[in-house]
């Protein structure tokens, strides 16, 4: 059985689905449930003996103890992170609370579980750690895509917890032996994102006739990755990677945020005409940048598709095409995430 943590946020519950499609092994799911954590992520797996989910926080060793216990739990996947650029330039002390503190003592927990394994159960296991390519900082227009070899240079207080925990990850793998993978990845779309980040919150904004509000000039450079493709990365590496390795994971797929809404426009266009016949692409608002804001993320994926045989399935324009169907097809899932907490973070960040 293994363990995943904040398998009901976004890339947490499309992995948890994957994997049981995937692998058919037990999954217990370990999530805290804060605002971006959805239970009904998971209803598909209602009555289904393979998924246990428990409501915890990854900081409380003597839970996570017992689960990896009582479990025989033989891998960790973490996913559970605050992981908003947005909300932690609002407020980074949840941040520090969860990324960093949460992954050290979760580290704890496993170490000592790990430790107290039968020799060929210890040398089986194993612990990945979910990480991003902000951790690298930005890039100019001519470097090269980030790989595993980059400098740390993180920009925004998310990017900075994400790095210092990949530390502690390293730091425990190298000085205990705790048998670690980490996979750092581009920016991920698809069903269950919520509505915070780019994609959902224009698909959600077009359908609501809100202003799609664009940062600055619109010209930052994201790499996106269909999830789907990510949890296949995920399932590979926790399979055949070399410990203590790192994994850079993306998606070839340079974009610039004017170009990723203007698609969308286009494609709701198609898919859900708006009823004066204009395009959604006449909502388009340019609002003040991001603070900090990285100009460009590109990940060079060679070593995981060498190494590993990974490449993703998805381009960017059928994974585009399946996520905005997706969220047409299930616009009930937006309305009950997009309640009271929502509104909130919404007026106090767009004013
Ligand atoms: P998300 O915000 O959608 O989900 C995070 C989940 O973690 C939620 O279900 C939340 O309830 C849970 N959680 C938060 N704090 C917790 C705690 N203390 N204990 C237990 N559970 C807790 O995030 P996501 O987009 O699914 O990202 C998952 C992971 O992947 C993160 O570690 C993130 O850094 C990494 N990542 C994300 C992207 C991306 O584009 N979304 C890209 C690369 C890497
Ligand atoms: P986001 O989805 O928040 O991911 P990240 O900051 O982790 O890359 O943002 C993706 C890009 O889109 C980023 O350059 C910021 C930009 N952006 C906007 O222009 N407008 C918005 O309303 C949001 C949420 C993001």
């Amino acid at each position: 059985m293994i363990l995943v943590t904040g398998g009901a946020g976004f890339i947490g519950s499309n992995f948890v689905l994957d994997w049981l499609a995937a692998t058919g092994e037990a999954v217990v799911n370990l999530d805290k449930l804060t605002y971006a954590g959805n239970v009904r992520n998971l209803a598909a797996l209602e009555g289904d003996s393979r998924h246990t989910f428990v409501r915890g926080d990854i900081a409380d060793r003597p839970l996570v103890e017992g689960l990896l216990a009582d479990h025989r739990i033989r891998s960790v996947v973490h996913f559970a992170a605050e992981s908003h650029v947005d909300r932690s330039i609002h407020g980074p002390a949840d941040f520090v609370d969860t990324n960093i503190v949460g992954t050290f003592r979760l580290l704890e927990a496993v170490r000592s579980h790990w430790t107290a394994l039968p020799a060929a159960e210890q040398q089986a296991f194993r612990f990945l750690h979910v990480s991003t390519d902000e951790v690298f900082g930005t890039l100019s227009p001519t470097d090269p895509p980030f790989a595993e070899t980059n400098p740390y240079q993180p920009n925004s207080p998310y990017a900075a917890s994400k790095a210092a925990s990949d530390h502690l990850v390293r730091g425990h793998h190298h000085t205990y032996g705790v048998p670690v993978l980490t996979t750092n990845c581009s920016n991920n779309y698809g069903p269950w994102q919520f509505p915070e980040k780019l994609i959902p919150l224009v698909i959600a904004n077009a359908l609501a006739g809100k202003p799609l509000p664009i940062y600055g000039d619109g010209m930052q450079i994201r790499d996106w990755l269909y999830v789907g493709d990510h949890c296949a990365a995920i399932r590979r590496v926790l399979e055949a990677g070399r410990l203590g390795e790192v994994y850079c994971v993306g998606g070839a797929s340079e974009k610039p945020n004017i170009e990723v809404v203007k698609t969308l426009c286009s494609i709701l266009d198609a898919e859900r005409p708006r009823s004066d016949g204009t395009s959604y692409a006449t909502q388009i608002t340019f609002v003040k940048d991001r603070p900090g804001h990285d100009r460009r993320y590109a990940i060079d994926a060679r070593k995981i598709a060498t190494e590993l045989g990974w490449k993703p399935a998805e381009t960017f324009e059928t994974g585009l095409h399946r996520t905005v169907r997706w969220y047409l097809d299930h616009q009930d899932w937006v309305a009950d995430v997009t309640s009271g907490g929502y509104r909130d973070w919404i007026a106090k960040h767009y004013g």
